[in-house]
């Protein structure tokens, strides 16, 4: 490596200067695997509050998951008012981990926000000059998931991709507005895990809940259109009795495959 040398973000490899983010290397591994073990399905928690810069730390570090083109399709709504908190309760089933918990968070994935998430993109890129390539990328992408009034747009694009597919690898989808949902369901879900998992780091814990009544989350929090909740949590401190059952996973040769 004689012909790279660093400055503070800066590496210069071959005399091009590219931006240099180093991997840290002093991460403790057996901590991070306690946070990952000992995480649990709670469903009775105790009345100790969650401090407000814990909650603060860990909705920060829910936002760091990895999401689709870079586009944070997520919210998190912290159900603080009374009224709400018992509705959400309601809408929730009654359940115990809703009942007891410190906090209630309503995770919501959007797929109406592309195209104004795409200009606030380039308009905040991180370095000085954003490239030809980003800036071509984040014009295209709001058509990339864009399904169109009655998927209208989605069945255009499935045929013209099918098409093309014939020829050279093409992405295949998401076209549908279903599909598209599906989009933004899976990176909120990623920053939904880290959501949890801080709070494990943080010494309290959690219950993902998709036992809830998604018209009445929706109305509570008066969604719109492009904005459906995927999960609520339920957050506070671990009761005694609040994991009723030794974790069960099975042989991970039903899941792991080395091809
Ligand atoms: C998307 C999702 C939805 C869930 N919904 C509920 C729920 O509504 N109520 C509940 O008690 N647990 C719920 N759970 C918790 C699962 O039942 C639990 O994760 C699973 O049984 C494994 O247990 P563990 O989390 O302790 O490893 C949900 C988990 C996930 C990931």
């Amino acid at each position: 490596m004689s012909n790279t040398s660093t400055t503070n973000n800066s590496i210069s490899i071959g005399g091009k200067s590219r931006y240099y983010e180093p991997a840290p290397h002093d991460i403790d591994v057996a901590n991070f695997r306690k946070v990952v073990t000992s995480r649990r399905s709670v469903r009775k928690f105790t009345n100790k509050p969650i401090p407000q810069a814990v909650l603060d730390d860990c909705l920060d570090m829910a936002l760091l998951a990895p999401c689709s083109s870079g586009l944070q399709q997520w919210e998190f709504y912290v159900v603080r008012s009374a009224d709400k908190k018992a509705k959400l309760v309601k809408a929730c089933m009654s359940q115990l981990a809703a009942k007891t918990a410190a906090e209630l968070i309503v995770c919501v994935a959007r797929t109406d926000r592309v195209d104004e998430f795409s200009r606030q993109m380039l308009r905040e890129w991180p370095m000085p000059d954003v490239p030809k390539l980003v800036q071509r990328y984040y014009q295209l992408i709001p058509y990339n998931y864009a399904a169109g009034p009655m998927n209208s747009f989605a069945f255009a694009k499935k045929a013209a991709f099918a098409l093309g597919g014939l020829v050279a690898p093409v992405p295949r989808g998401p076209y549908t507005k279903s599909e598209v949902e599906l989009w933004a369901a899976k990176s909120t879900a990623l920053a939904c895990e880290n959501l949890v998992l801080a709070f494990r780091a943080h010494g309290f814990d959690t219950c993902m809940m998709e036992g809830f009544d998604a018209v009445r989350v929706s109305k509570l929090l008066h969604l719109g259109d492009g904005a459906f909740p995927i999960m609520v949590i339920g957050a506070g401190e671990r009761a005694e009795d609040g994991v009723f059952w030794p974790q069960v996973r099975f042989d991970r040769n039903l899941f792991v495959h080395e091809v």
